[in-house]
């Protein structure tokens, strides 16, 4: 089992989970690199990018982990939960199975970590909003039972994707 020690003073390390498709990859790609890719295949494995950030004129780096959201490709789980300090949940407002595993998704990221996790519920792919399954108060008040953060985003129009991270980067430091 690899172990990664994240250890400088101002390197914070944020999970993103969720099931698979509901676009962590390209939330990540978008928020690192201005990159979305229409025809992504399925993360096997652990991938992380750094991302610098401006908090009250401090620069805070954070490093951002993105695993698969199908159970035969992920890695060893409490590796990846391990320091984390945030985390995005995330599901794709077009399919509503993929809010009903939030649930499922909390359940693990507290067996994992502790309370002060700043976790963020992330409702993507708000572009499609012809075909919307789940309503943006359904997303508000799961988030509010659980005492979580709450935003709709859009990898592929970019809406809300800075924001989504730096409130959860923010809330850390
Ligand atoms: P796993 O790695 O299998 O867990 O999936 P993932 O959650 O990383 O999903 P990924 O980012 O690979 O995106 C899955 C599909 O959804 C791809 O075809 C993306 O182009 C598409 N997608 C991601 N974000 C958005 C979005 O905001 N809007 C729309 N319309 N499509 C998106
Ligand atoms: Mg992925």
């Amino acid at each position: 089992e690899e172990e990664v020690v994240v250890e400088e003073e101002y390197l914070f390390k944020v999970v993103i989970i969720g099931d698979s498709a509901v676009g962590k990859s390209n939330l990540l790609s978008r928020y690192a690199r201005n990159e979305f890719n229409l025809h992504s295949k399925a993360t096997i494995g652990v991938e992380f990018q750094t991302q610098s950030v401006d908090v009250d004129g401090k620069e805070v780096k954070a490093q951002i982990w993105d695993t698969a959201g199908q159970e035969r490709f992920r890695a060893v789980t409490s590796a990846y939960y391990r320091g984390a300090l945030g985390a995005l949940l995330v599901y794709d407002i077009s399919r509503c199975s993929t809010f009903d595993s939030i649930a499922r998704w909390l359940d693990e990221l507290n067996t994992h970590s502790d309370t002060t996790v700043a976790r963020m519920l992330v409702g993507n792919k708000c572009d499609l909003e012809t075909l919307r399954e789940v309503s943006v108060e359904e997303g508000k008040a799961l988030a509010e039972a659980e005492g979580l953060f709450f935003i709709e985003t859009s990898a592929l129009d970019s809406t809300n994707v800075k924001t989504a991270f730096e409130i959860v980067i923010k809330e850390i430091y």
